[in-house]
């Protein structure tokens, strides 16, 4: 996973095996993996935030991001969370693709190697599917 990470994220600072070793320990972590790709969610009182998910450049634009979105948000939450750079245009397509809307931002959020600090945008999917959630059984 942390290979696939640094391949991935060239502008940004790649997480360590040590790290994401110690994601995986913790019982909120779920990982979701295909050849080529994964992606790394925690999941606290219904709400589920996705915290990194990365196709290696060798696979992507194979539908792999897509299936690990998918298999994510199929899985049991009310709410979906992500934070996303402004400028990454591939990812943001992948999220309005799938439902997922701007709540909020963080200005120069994602400080970069060799450039300009860069604008996080928060999104939001509801996966109750309609069903409010005080609504009687
Ligand atoms: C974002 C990422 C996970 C997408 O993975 P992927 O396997 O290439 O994506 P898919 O092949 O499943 O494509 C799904 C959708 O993403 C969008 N997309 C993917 N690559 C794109 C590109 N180069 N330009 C524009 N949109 C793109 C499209 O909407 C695409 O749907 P379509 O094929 O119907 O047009 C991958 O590009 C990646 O790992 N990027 C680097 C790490 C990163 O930025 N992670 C997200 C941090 S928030």
């Amino acid at each position: 996973m942390a290979r696939i990470h640094a391949a991935a994220f060239v502008q940004d600072r790649s997480w360590s095996a040590e790290e994401i070793a110690d994601l995986l320990a913790s019982p909120l972590i779920t990982a979701f993996h295909e050849t080529g790709g994964f992606a790394l969610t925690r999941l606290i009182a219904g709400e589920a935030e996705l915290l990194t998910i990365a196709v290696d450049p060798a696979h992507q634009k194979q539908g792999i991001g897509r299936r690990l979105m998918e298999r994510w948000i199929a899985s049991s939450a009310d709410t979906a969370f992500l934070e996303v750079a402004a400028d990454n245009v591939p990812a943001i397509a992948l999220y309005q693709s799938l439902g997922f809307e701007q709540i909020g931002v963080r200005h120069r959020y994602y400080l970069r190697k060799d450039a300009a600090a860069v604008d996080a945008l928060t999104l939001s999917k509801d996966l109750t599917r309609g069903h409010s959630r005080d609504s009687a059984p």
